[in-house]
């Protein structure tokens, strides 16, 4: 039998902690004897890296809604022939910092009223969900703070300003219960390595699950 990896990906708001929370799951999984592949979207290979720089910088008001979910659907399809497939082909756990999800909530609903439109951009170029998603929640103010205290110069989107990022919010909630089966919403405003043990028993208990009998 070939060889199944296990797709998972963290979402939520601008600055709510997901890369330390993937960080701490790597380490986490490694630990148990596992190589987890750490990749992120936009970007995680070389052509969707190119076109993250198009969408991450520059003014907000620089794309459209509709060019926006192009450009987004471009780069992941990239990103899942080039890294994500491979990845899981080869046996490995994916760990990935968003995926469709943040375009059905950033684009789909908080940019304009574009859902459908994102809907069939994925079924046609993507048509692949993750296993397991970690919705990573907490109140817009505290998260936005953190993340343009990085300055990372990507701040595009934390730009578009506190009611857009409450907007996203309630998209990522309802997402949660609109896929409830591979969704887990975590309450991501208590201490990291108690976010993290939580995030690390449900990724055992599905790796469990999954095992042959
Ligand atoms: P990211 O690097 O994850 O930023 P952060 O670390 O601040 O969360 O993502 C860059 C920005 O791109 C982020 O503000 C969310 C946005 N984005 C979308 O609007 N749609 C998408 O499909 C994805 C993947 C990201």
């Amino acid at each position: 039998m070939a060889a199944r990896g296990v797709f998972i990906t963290f979402e939520g708001i601008d600055g709510v902690g997901k890369s330390t929370q993937i960080k701490l799951l790597a380490e986490r999984l490694r630990s148990d004897g596992h190589a987890p592949c750490l990749t992120r979207e936009p970007g995680g290979s070389t052509g969707a890296e190119e076109i993250r720089n198009l969408l991450v910088q520059g003014d907000p008001g620089r794309w459209s809604g509709e060019t926006e979910c192009l450009l987004f659907t471009a780069a992941r399809r990239d990103h899942l022939e080039k890294t994500i497939l491979p990845a899981l082909e080869a046996g490995k756990i994916v760990l990935c910092d968003r995926f469709a999800d943040s375009t059905r909530v950033y684009q789909g609903l908080a940019r304009g009223d574009l859902r459908a439109l994102v809907d069939r951009l994925h079924a046609q170029f993507i048509g692949r969900e993750p296993d397991l998603t970690f919705i990573l929640d907490m109140a817009p103010e505290a998260a936005l703070h953190r993340g343009l205290a990085r300055g990372s110069g990507e701040d595009r989107f934390e730009e578009m300003g506190l009611p857009f990022q409450h907007r996203l919010r309630a998209g990522f909630q309802a997402i949660a219960h609109e896929y409830p089966e591979r969704c887990r919403l975590i309450d991501a405003a208590r201490a990291p390595e108690i976010i993290a043990a939580e995030i690390a028993a449900l990724t055992a208990a599905y790796i469990a699950a999954q095992a042959p009998a």
